[in-house]
C-alpha cells in the first residue's frame, strides 16, 4: 500500500478510507477494522466524520484522554470536561477498547466484537464561568492571583465540624499501613511532589520519595513490601502519571490521586481521590494547581499524622497557616510592580538565568526554573546551591542573574555564602528571603509562616517574575511555543 501522509491521524483516515472504497466495507465496520489493526502498545483518541454522513461521529480511544458531552438535541466530544462545561454539565466515559457512535440525539457503545456497552455516565459541577479571562489579559496573571483564595477555600473544604481535620478512615486506615509513600508527577505536579515528601517524613514518620513519572515508569526502584501511591496532576490526564498508574493498580498497591479535576482518568482509576478545588487551570503554566497541590498535601500529612498520634503533626496548626500563607501570599501579589521592574531589568535580556537553595528552597528553586523557562524562553537551571562550586558556578558571568532562595534557617547562612562566592563572580544577585532570615540588602522579603510551608510563598515571586519576563518580550504566556496543558502522550 502506498503511504500518502507520514502524520499518523492521516494515516489512519487513509486507511478507512482504503477499506471502504477496496472492500466494500461500512465506514463502521472499516473503523473497527482499523482500530483492530493498531497495535495496543500505541495511544489513541479518535473522532471520525464520514462527510456522506455529517451528523454521526465514531468515537473511539485507548490510553488517550476522550469523553461524551451529553446534550438537549446535542452531544459532544472532547478531551476533557473543561472544554464542554459552557454547554453541558452531564458526561458518559469511554472505555479503552470500546467504539461509540455519538448522533446528536443518541450515544451507542460497544466493545470491538459489537457487543452494547453498558455506559457509565456522570454530572459535574464546574462553574462554566470560572473559566472566563474576565479584566484580566492573561489566565497566568488571574490565576497567580486566585491563590489566596484557593489557600481559603482548601482550608474550609478539609478542615469541616469546628475547624477539625475530617479524612476518609478507610483511607487513612490503608495508608497507615504504608511503610513509604511513593509520589509520582511530571513538571510542576513532581515539584509539589518534593514538597510533599518533606511534609509526610517530618508530620507522619513514615518514608515519602517524589518520583518524576516517565522515569519510574521505566527504571522503577526496588519496592518495600507495602507501598503507598500519591499520583500528583493537575489535569488527571498525563499519560507518563497514568502509565505508572496502571503498573501500580496490576501489582494491586493502593494509591490517591490529589487532582483540579474531579473524574479525570487518573481520579477514576486509582483507589482514592482528593480534589485542589483549585477552579479551572487554562493557562499552560501551572501556578495555582502547585501552590494547592501542596496545601493538599499538607493537609494529608496533617491528617495521616494525627492518625498515627504523631507529634509534630497535633502540633502543626495548618489552618491557621493556611489562613497566614493566603495573607502573604496576598502581600506579594500587591508588589507587582517590584516584581515586574525586576524581570525587566535582570531577566528580560537576559540568555540565561539561575535559581538557588538548599533543600525545600531547592526544590522551589527548580519549580521556579522550569515556570521561567517554560514562557520567557531564558534557559534556567535550578540548582542546590552547595553543588554550585562543583561545576556549574564556571558559567557565572558578569550580569549572570542568580536567584537565591533564602526560608530555612538551618540552610541560609550556607545559601548566603554561595551568592557571595557568584557576586564575586560578577553576578546579578537576587534574594527572596524569609522575614525572619532577612538582612536589609535583600531583594524581596516574605512574610514568615512554619518551615514546613515557605515554598507556598516563596515561589509566588517566582511565577511573577517568569510571567513579567514573558510580557516584557512580547511572548503569548498562556501558550508558549511546543507546549500543551495536558500532556496525554508519553
Ligand atoms: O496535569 P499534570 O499536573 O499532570 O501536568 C504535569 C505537567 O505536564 C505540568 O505540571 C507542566 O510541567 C506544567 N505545564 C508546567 O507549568
Amino acid at each position: 500500500m502506498l503511504f500518502r501522509s507520514e502524520t499518523d491521524t492521516e494515516v489512519i483516515v487513509q486507511l478507512v478510507d482504503y477499506f471502504v472504497v477496496n472492500q466494500n466495507m461500512t465506514t463502521k465496520n472499516a473503523f473497527l477494522k482499523v482500530l483492530d489493526l493498531i497495535s495496543v502498545d500505541s495511544s489513541y483518541a479518535f473522532v471520525l466524520v464520514d462527510r456522506t454522513t455529517p451528523d454521526v461521529l465514531y468515537v473511539a480511544k485507548y490510553k488517550s484522554p476522550l469523553l461524551i458531552g451529553l446534550g438537549d438535541g446535542f452531544n459532544l466530544v472532547a478531551s476533557d470536561a473543561i472544554a464542554m462545561v459552557k454547554r453541558t454539565n452531564n458526561f458518559m466515559e469511554i472505555q479503552d477498547r470500546e467504539m461509540v457512535i455519538v448522533t446528536p440525539t443518541d450515544v451507542q457503545v460497544t466493545d470491538f466484537a459489537g457487543n452494547i456497552q453498558k455506559p457509565v455516565t456522570f454530572k459535574l459541577d464546574i462553574d462554566p464561568t470560572a473559566s472566563d479571562l474576565g479584566a484580566y489579559p492573561f489566565f497566568m496573571l488571574k490565576e497567580m492571583d486566585e491563590q489566596p483564595a484557593v489557600m481559603h477555600k482548601i482550608a474550609q473544604t478539609y478542615f469541616v465540624q469546628d475547624g477539625e481535620l475530617i479524612l476518609d478512615a478507610k483511607f487513612l486506615e490503608t495508608m497507615k499501613q504504608a511503610d513509604k509513600i511513593y509520589l509520582v508527577g511530571a513538571g510542576t505536579s513532581y515539584h509539589a511532589g518534593l514538597v510533599g515528601a518533606k511534609m509526610f517524613e517530618q508530620l507522619t514518620g513514615i518514608q515519602a520519595e517524589a518520583y518524576i513519572a516517565s522515569e519510574f515508569a521505566y527504571d522503577q526502584p526496588i519496592m518495600v513490601k507495602k507501598p503507598f501511591f500519591i499520583f500528583l496532576t493537575q489535569s488527571g490526564e498525563t499519560a507518563d502519571s497514568r502509565e505508572v498508574l496502571v503498573n501500580v493498580k496490576k501489582q494491586g498497591w493502593p494509591s490517591l490521586t490529589i487532582t483540579n479535576v474531579a473524574k479525570s482518568t487518573l481520579s477514576r482509576e486509582a483507589d482514592f481521590t482528593m480534589l485542589l478545588h483549585a477552579g479551572p487551570e487554562i493557562a499552560v503554566a501551572s501556578t495555582k494547581a502547585y501552590t494547592a497541590q501542596i496545601a493538599v498535601q499538607a493537609v494529608l500529612a496533617k491528617g495521616l499524622g494525627e492518625y498515627l498520634n504523631n507529634a509534630n503533626a497535633q502540633n502543626f496548626d495548618l489552618r491557621q497557616q493556611l489562613g497566614l500563607v493566603a495573607v502573604g501570599m496576598q502581600t506579594i501579589i500587591d508588589s507587582k510592580e517590584q516584581i515586574s521592574e525586576l524581570a525587566n531589568k535582570y531577566l528580560v535580556n537576559s540568555k540565561n538565568a539561575f535559581y538557588i537553595g538548599r533543600g525545600t528552597d531547592w526544590t522551589v528553586a527548580l519549580e521556579a526554573a522550569l515556570k521561567l523557562k517554560e514562557i520567557s524562553y531564558v534557559q534556567a537551571e535550578g540548582f542546590a546551591s552547595g553543588e554550585l562550586k562543583h561545576g556549574t558556578i564556571a558559567l557565572i558571568e558578569d550580569n549572570t542573574p542568580v536567584i537565591g532562595i533564602i526560608t530555612q534557617q538551618r540552610t541560609a547562612a550556607l545559601t548566603r555564602s554561595n551568592l557571595h562566592e557568584v557576586l564575586a563572580r560578577g553576578a546579578s544577585v537576587i534574594t527572596i528571603a524569609l522575614s525572619s532570615l532577612a538582612v536589609p540588602e535583600d531583594t524581596f522579603v516574605l512574610p514568615d509562616v512554619d518551615a514546613l510551608l515557605t515554598p507556598l510563598l516563596s515561589v509566588v515571586p517566582a511565577q511573577l517574575l517568569a510571567y513579567y519576563t514573558s510580557l516584557g518580550k512580547g511572548l503569548d504566556v498562556d501558550k508558549p511555543r511546543n507546549l500543551a496543558k495536558s500532556v496525554t502522550v508519553q
